[in-house]
């Protein structure tokens, strides 16, 4: 969910802790805060409520000096938003916490160290990490084993980082269903919830697996498993590229995201397709003879990821004569499924550490599924060390919480995966040959649609006044239309319903009036009359229309009806080609009505906790 950052050096870490934060503030942010151990073993510790921003600037009226940090950007769980609910939690004014997750059994653990006489100052499931350590040092045991013992007793999900002012040298981390990646650097060591933070400083990373437990100096970085015992973990090199946490010429994000598309997908694709086909092995080692042998895709995944997996069922069926099936993952882990012979498990995820899509991948693997494929994002993610396959988007990091560039680069790999599948399964060479392209004539695609900008800008005048809308699609471009209400939803907070519009009359019709705008994802297939029936049903209740629809479709714009002409593309790859206004107009409209476009209200980049 949100942040934390570590280092131990000779210089001053202040300003490298911040840096850090500010890098991963799009993961959580309803508060910020940074505990320092000077080489005196003076501990200082400063918070606010609010953006990293608050944090920096009373820093600057505060420097605190020391070469030992840890810091945090919060996205609460267990107590409010607050200054006093803000990591680091500290204990005794000796043990400093930051902690990602949630501690389950925090209240039991509580209510034992009250009974030894510790004061808790906050509402967070956090301090009692903090507590629980210190008293478990009573007993002249190292920090390390200390968190080792108190690991054994945390039930939930953490990434945490541990500093006490006795020891001001050191770190202590351990990772538990939270990521968390060493850095290494010259003199120097580092952690954090995410490599995107530690950029500036090192490019070595080193990720920590389940249960692991690590020891930070300056010089020397030894990681422990859940029993203690040394264990090495790999370093790399990331190519990440450094300047991921800048904006460029754009105002949010999210809007250079959405205007990265086009190269996000040239990317993905650059070296997996070769003369009209998809090579051998691009979802990972062996998965050309595996994928030669699947009879049943299960799609697991959230959010965006979750409808790019709906449209994706559309192509499987379709296109490689394959039964798919789309699973909300909170839904899936808690639901008694059937595995059918030779089905391959498909997780979708940006960030590749989405608590439920991660737990529902530790599920399906004891439920006999013929092997996992992840389609992912961020390299050395859970997702991706945990599945038996990967395949790397290459959309490059996104830090926008509304989801974009990830959309459309998943739509694309996974069409390569149906053509992959569909080659064994009766896709004819040329249709692959057509479909392959469709794909690579994306990207210009695309371009040309991001010339709609400005018209997309002022459509979006009349949206500043709505509470409420509607999107509609069919076929394929139905989750599209999910997608766009996702996107109107999480980023202007706009009440956005999808429906399939063949669905129109069964109810959702009653909502229909002057002050609920309809958007419409038209397909440019033998559905389109049908779609055009559902729109007259609109019109005839004085419903406002805004059509996204292929110039060929003969929609014309009138007073109760705006039509956007979109540039002509094969009807198989539209969903990809149409999700780009329905993201423009929510950007747009979310402009206008001033929310926080790259920050939503209430919400995170990932989501890892349950
Ligand atoms: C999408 O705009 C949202 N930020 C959210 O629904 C997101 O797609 C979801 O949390 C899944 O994230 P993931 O792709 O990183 O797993
Ligand atoms: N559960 C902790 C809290 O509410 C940590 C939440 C987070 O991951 O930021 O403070």
């Amino acid at each position: 969910m949100c942040g934390i950052v570590g280092a131990v050096a000779q210089r001053d870490v202040a300003d490298i802790l911040v840096e850090g934060l500010r890098r991963l503030e799009y993961r959580g942010y309803d508060s910020a805060g940074i505990a320092i151990v000077n080489s005196e073993g003076a501990l200082t510790r400063v918070r606010r409520l609010g953006k990293v921003q608050a944090l920096e600037e009373a820093l600057n009226t505060q420097f605190v000096a020391g070469g030992t940090g840890i810091a945090h950007t919060r996205w609460a769980t267990h107590g409010e938003p607050s200054e006093i609910n803000a990591h680091p939690h500290v204990s005794c004014e000796t043990i400093a916490v930051v902690h990602n997750g949630i501690i389950e059994n925090y209240r039991v653990i509580r209510d034992a160290l009250i009974q030894k006489g510790y004061l808790f100052e906050s509402a967070t499931d956090t301090e009692v990490i903090a507590h629980l350590i210190h008293d478990l040092l009573k007993a002249d045991i190292s920090l390390r084993e200390a968190v080792q013992l108190a690991s054994q007793q945390l039930e939930g999900a953490y990434g945490m980082a541990i500093m006490d002012k006795r020891q001001p040298d050191r770190i202590v981390v351990a990772r538990s269903g939270s990521p968390l990646v060493i850095g290494y650097g010259l003199g120097e060591n580092f952690v954090a919830s995410d490599q995107l933070a530690l950029l500036p400083v090192t490019r070595r990373f080193a990720f920590l697996e389940e249960g692991d437990i690590a020891e930070i100096t300056r010089h020397r970085v030894q990681v422990f498993d859940r029993e203690g015992q040394p264990v090495e973990r790999a370093i790399s090199e990331s190519n990440a590229s450094h300047d991921s946490g800048d904006k460029g010429p754009y105002k949010h994000f999210m809007a250079k995201e959405i205007y990265e598309q086009p190269m996000a997908l040239q990317r993905t694709m650059e070296g997996r397709i070769q003369s009209g086909h998809v090579l051998d092995d691009v979802f990972g080692t062996g998965s050309a003879d595996l994928l030669a042998h699947v009879e049943h895709i299960q799609i697991v995944a959230c959010g965006t990821s979750y409808n790019a997996g709906m449209v994706s069922r559309y192509w499987f069926e379709a296109l490689a004569d394959l039964s798919c099936n789309v699973e909300i993952a909170s839904e899936f882990r808690y639901r008694k499924s059937f595995v059918p012979r030779n089905s391959l498990l498909v997780t979708l995820s940006q960030s590749g550490e989405t608590a439920d899509t991660l737990a529902a991948l530790r599920l399906a693997k004891e439920m006999g599924y013929m092997s996992s494929l992840t389609i992912c994002n961020v390299e050395g993610s859970s997702l991706v060390r945990e599945s038996d396959m990967a395949y790397m988007m290459k959309a490059g990091p996104e830090i926008g919480v509304a989801s974009t560039k990830a959309f459309t680069v998943q739509l694309t790999a996974l069409m390569m995966l149906v053509v992959a599948i569909g080659r064994h399964r009766g896709l004819s060479d040329e249709k692959q040959q057509q479909i392959i392209s469709g794909l690579l004539a994306l990207p210009a695609k695309i371009t040309q649609t991001l010339m709609l900008d400005k018209e997309i800008e002022q459509l979006a005048e009349d949206f500043s006044d709505k509470q409420h809308s509607l999107f509609l699609g069919r076929g394929s471009q139905y989750p599209i239309a999910l997608e766009g209400a996702l996107k109107m939803k999480e980023i202007s907070y706009i009440h956005a319903e999808a429906y399939a519009a063949g669905e129109l009359k069964h109810g959702p019709l009653a909502l229909i009036d002057a002050e609920m705008p309809i958007i419409v994802v038209a397909p440019n297939n033998e559905l389109l009359e049908k779609l055009k029936s559902n729109v007259e049903e609109v019109r005839a209740r004085g419903g406002l229309l805004y059509v996204f629809a292929d110039k060929d479709a003969n929609f014309k714009s009138d007073d109760t009806m705006k039509v956007m002409d979109l540039p002509h593309v094969d009807e198989l790859l539209a969903p990809i080609v149409y999700t780009v206004p329905t993201q423009l107009l929510a950007y747009h409209v979310a402009l206008i009505r001033g929310t926080d476009v790259d920050q939503p209200r209430n919400l995170a980049k990932s989501v890892t906790v349950e």
